[in-house]
């Protein structure tokens, strides 16, 4: 019997994410109860959205008074928080923060007061007219100076930080990444509203953080069809009941055990992310590989001694009969090959096992791509 880590390899906050799921915060309804009913089903779960300073709780209040939208009222943030926090300390669902505060510095305080256990989620989400007024939820998207702030003031307490936003409001999604990278978050919780996963591959391709994909992931398909462009969690709010969680848990748990690579992109021709360079072949003919890689700056020379150099030694080094003399360019599980299985009998490797020493070299190949962020964008 596979344990989580070996299944999806997940550790976030220096704690096993032990089933690629999360429960996504709605304001007056997700809190700890809510998470400790589901936590069979779910590795992740994010609380809240909590308000976290005065600005932020009178409009909180705005908007409960305007009727119909619930909300965590409360006079002392720090003690319901911590209240909350304490419920959740023995599950073992890896738990987030969905905080609103209209300053850097209300963060910070909240992540001094708080500690390093749990993860911040600024709520750059919320488009409520009163929250937005306060300075919070979208206007982070309408202002990203103030976000990459509050980013960075989290960040210097020691804090693990994502951010949860909707993709196509900010003016350039891609460039809001790069520079949520660089300012230090660790992970992108994006609700892609009516995008889907051709956003998902765009955000996938433009930095390494971990990627959690939301709005409307409520079967198997919709879900994998997420995990193949590039997100390693999928998460849920309206649908967030145990049957919809239990359902996608037990179907992914089985897909990890039997594929080996829970979240394998797509071949690069088939729509892949840049994961998918894993699979790719020689760069010796006209297809998406050689655009790919110019548009990553990898020179074609450099992505030939990466991939040999990173499987050297290893039993993808192997595979004289296949197209490109080694396992090293060979497809995907998914793609029919009798001269790559023929490899993989004689090397008595599962298919299994080949994909996951596959997303070892896609692992590899992330790291060097995104090895420093691209100085045109850094500024
Ligand atoms: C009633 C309600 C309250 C919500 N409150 C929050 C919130 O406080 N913070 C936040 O980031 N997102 C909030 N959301 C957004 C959800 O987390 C999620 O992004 C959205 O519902 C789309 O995902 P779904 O299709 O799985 O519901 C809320 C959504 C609903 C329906
Ligand atoms: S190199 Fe091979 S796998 Fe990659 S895009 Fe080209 S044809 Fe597809
Ligand atoms: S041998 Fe088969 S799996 Fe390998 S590159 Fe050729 S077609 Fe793809």
């Amino acid at each position: 019997m596979m344990n989580a880590f070996e299944r999806f390899g997940l550790l976030i906050n220096d704690r096993i994410v032990r089933t690629p799921i999360a429960i996504a915060s709605m304001a007056g309804i997700v809190d700890a109860e809510y998470v400790l009913k589901r936590a069979d089903h779910v590795g992740m779960a994010f609380i809240g959205g909590y308000s976290i300073d005065q600005s932020t709780m009178n409009a909180a209040k705005g908007v409960t008074k305007e009727g119909n939208r619930k909300e965590f009222l409360y006079d002392n943030p720090v003690e319901e928080l911590k209240k909350q926090m304490a419920l959740l300390e023995r599950s073992p669902v890896v738990s987030g923060l969905n905080l609103r505060g209209s300053a850097p510095e209300s963060y910070a305080a909240i992540a001094r007061s708080l500690g390093e256990s749990v993860i911040y989620e600024i709520d750059a989400h919320c488009r409520q007219p009163a929250m937005v007024a306060a300075g919070c939820g979208e206007h982070y998207l309408k202002k990203p100076a103030d976000l990459l702030a509050v980013v960075r003031a989290l960040k210097s307490e020691g804090v693990t930080v994502s951010v949860k936003f909707r993709a196509g409001v900010a003016a350039d999604d891609r460039q809001l990444t790069r520079k949520l990278w660089e300012s230090g978050a660790d992970i992108l919780h994006i609700d892609l509203m009516d995008f889907g996963s051709a956003k998902l591959r765009q955000i996938r391709n433009s930095c390494p953080l971990i990627l959690i994909a939301n709005n409307s992931i409520n079967t198997f398909e919709r879900m994998r069809e997420m995990l193949s462009h590039g997100a390693d969690i999928v998460s849920l709010a309206r649908k967030s009941d145990e049957r919809t969680l239990s359902g996608l848990d037990a179907a992914i748990s089985r897909y990890a055990s039997e594929e080996g690579w829970y979240n394998s992109p797509k071949q690069l021709c088939r729509g892949g992310d840049i994961r998918a360079l894993a699979f790719c072949c020689m760069p010796v003919k006209d297809c998406p590989l050689i655009p790919t890689l110019s548009r990553i700056g990898l020179p074609k020379e450099d992505y030939i001694r990466l991939k040999l150099d990173t499987v050297k030694g290893t039993p993808l080094e192997e595979g004289k009969q296949t197209c490109f003399g080694s396992l090293a360019w060979c497809c995907k599980t998914s793609s029919p090959c009798m001269f790559r299985d023929m490899t993989l009998k004689q090397l008595n490797i599962s298919k299994k096992e080949y994909m996951r020493m596959k997303r070892e070299l896609s692992e590899t190949i992330m790291s060097r791509v995104f090895h420093v962020i691209p100085s045109d964008e850094s500024s």
